[in-house]
């Protein structure tokens, strides 16, 4: 079963970013120079993704028009004769085929994923959540695509959390079946810390299979009074969940300072500017 198709839910307020998200959509925030949806479609292109659906709040256009050509800028650029940063721009609007659905109410990420179903077709998809940022060897993403062509049902992306981030994150009860992978047995959004079945959270990454829209529709607002895609996958239990804990660097960056450290994170990656950033941070510490 192959999985050509991704959901990437950017609707929501955005209210741990304002004043930032007032008039620039969260997913367009950006990480370096580069916006946090690039990233996350980056990531599902290289898991051999063909088809983005961008779930979008009604007249939220920035998402689109940035995965679109923009002729003035390119006939601008090609002008100045910038060849290489001609083809990165060339680059973005080839890098899938992309289209967008209205979330009609902000109800929640359940909500977000239902208003894809149409638009997914019949076909097994995955939902990569922009907020969650990671830094990995291989696409976490394409991993969790061959696990899912291994087993079949649906797949979670997981990391060990501290205590005081549980109650802010989907946590489930999981046994470590193979290397890095997990059968899970039970699955709550936002549970009190004291009554977390373990540390274990859900990181926004999913492999999706449709019987998912049937479990959402049945599923009544959860957590925050929203529909919980935690809660419609808690349903499928009985038939099997997977979880992978994926390796490398992840850092949430719908909140400041995550979004501070992504851009930290991604200097120091960076050969033309990873020593000048080394050698500034020393200096504030003098
Ligand atoms: C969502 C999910 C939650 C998950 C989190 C990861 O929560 O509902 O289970 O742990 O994404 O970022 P949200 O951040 O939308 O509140």
């Amino acid at each position: 079963m192959k999985v050509r198709t991704a959901v990437i839910p950017v609707a929501g307020f955005g209210t741990r970013m304002l004043p930032a998200s007032r008039s620039v959509p969260k997913p367009m925030l950006p990480v370096l120079d580069t916006p946090v949806v690039h990233l996350a479609v980056l990531e599902a292109v290289e898991a051999g993704i063909e088809h983005i659906i961008f779930v979008v709040s009604k007249g939220q256009d920035a998402v689109r028009a940035y995965f679109e050509h923009l002729p003035e800028l390119e006939r601008g650029i090609e002008a100045k004769g910038d060849t290489k940063l001609l083809e990165r721009m060339l680059a973005i609007p080839k890098l899938a085929q992309f289209s967008c659905v209205e979330q009609k109410r902000q109800l929640g990420l359940g909500d977000a994923i239902l208003s894809a179903a149409d638009a997914t077709g019949e076909e097994p998809f995955v939902v990569l959540l922009p907020d969650d940022v990671i830094w990995s060897e291989a696409s976490t993403t394409g991993a969790m695509v061959t696990l899912f062509a291994e087993r079949g049902r649906p797949v979670i992306a997981v990391r060990e959390v501290p205590d005081e981030r549980v109650s802010s994150l989907g946590i489930v009860d999981a046994a470590e079946v193979a290397d890095r992978v997990y059968t899970i047995s039970g699955m709550v959004e936002k549970p009190p810390l004291d009554e977390a079945p373990s540390n274990l959270a859900i990181i926004g990454r999913y492999v999706l299979v449709t019987d998912i829209f049937e479990a959402l529709r049945q599923t009544q607002p959860g957590a925050g009074g929203e529909v919980q895609i935690t809660d419609a996958l808690a349903s499928m239990i009985p038939g099997g969940v997977y979880a992978y804990r994926f390796p490398g660097t992840h850092v949430d960056v719908g909140r400041p300072l995550g979004l501070l450290q992504a851009s930290v994170t991604e200097a120091l990656r960076r050969p033309d500017m990873a020593s000048e950033l080394q050698e500034w941070l020393r200096g504030l510490n003098r």
